[in-house]
């Protein structure tokens, strides 16, 4: 069975002063059960990656171009990514879909590079609160998911996280039973599309306001196979109950 996983997103948060985080964060799980992840930002991903080097902390990027290298100001690329240390990247997060007008063809593509340089995409997709309102969230979440996956999807490469738009850094959570609707509904869509294997193996990840406080709940429904974290991946304190409680369900 695939490990569950506990990835922090730091967003546009840290400088170095902060990788310390990253042995504390060692020091206090040097053997979990569930794998690491901690995606900083680009700056920070490869003196991260040397902070984490020999513990079981993994680190990740935020987003990444779709191309290996050319004229692209500002963007950097996969292997890139893969040549400063990072092992996985989070793609189609909603902000970069809002801030920089990502579309599922755009993540899906990013995506296709992140396998390409053999690194895990951790495509992420969710539904804003008007579409939730409309009775829209499955069929939205479907097509993020169907345009935004690459066709190579399978347990070992992929992880998708369902981040409602609304529940991200509102404090907001969805009912366990909408959580467990929308993992279910794509657990049943990955097993049609790509086969019984990755529809089982595809690693589910629930992100939205999760903390201390309610990780525990959150992980005992059925088909979430771990969290994507934001400000609670921020301070030792927070995150490190966080991966306890999945060490708890692994
Ligand atoms: P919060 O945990 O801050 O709500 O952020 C979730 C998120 O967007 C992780 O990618």
């Amino acid at each position: 069975m695939t490990r569950k996983l506990a990835a922090g997103n730091w967003k546009m948060n840290g400088t170095a002063a902060d990788l310390d985080r990253i042995a504390r964060l060692a020091a206090a799980h040097p053997e979990p059960a569930c794998e690491v992840l901690i995606c900083p930002p680009a700056t920070l991903v490869s003196r991260a990656a040397e902070q984490a080097a020999g513990t079981p902390v993994k680190i990740g990027g935020q987003d990444c171009h779709p191309e290996t290298s050319g004229a692209h100001t500002g963007d950097h690329s996969a292997v890139m990514l893969a040549d400063a240390g990072a092992t996985a990247v989070i793609l189609g997060h909603s902000e970069r879909r809002a801030d920089h007008g990502e579309t599922n063809l755009t993540v899906q593509r990013k995506a296709e590079a992140v396998l390409a340089a053999d690194l895990t995409a951790i495509v992420c997709i969710g539904e804003t609160l008007d579409q939730r309102e409309a009775g829209r969230t499955l069929d939205i979440v479907e097509e993020q998911l169907f345009g935004s996956l690459p066709e190579a999807a399978t347990a070992e490469n992929t992880v998708v996280a369902y981040e409602p738009v609304w529940a991200i850094g509102t404090g907001k959570v969805p009912t366990n039973d909408q959580i467990a609707e929308v993992h279910s509904h794509i657990r049943t869509r990955l097993g049609d599309h790509y086969g019984a294997a990755a529809g089982t193996g595809i690693r589910l990840l629930y992100g939205g306001s999760v903390k201390p406080g309610n990780a525990g709940e959150i992980f005992a429904i059925d088909n979430v196979d771990g969290a994507l974290v934001g400000g609670a991946s921020l301070r030792v304190e927070d995150f490190s109950p966080i991966i306890s409680a999945l060490d708890g369900k692994a």
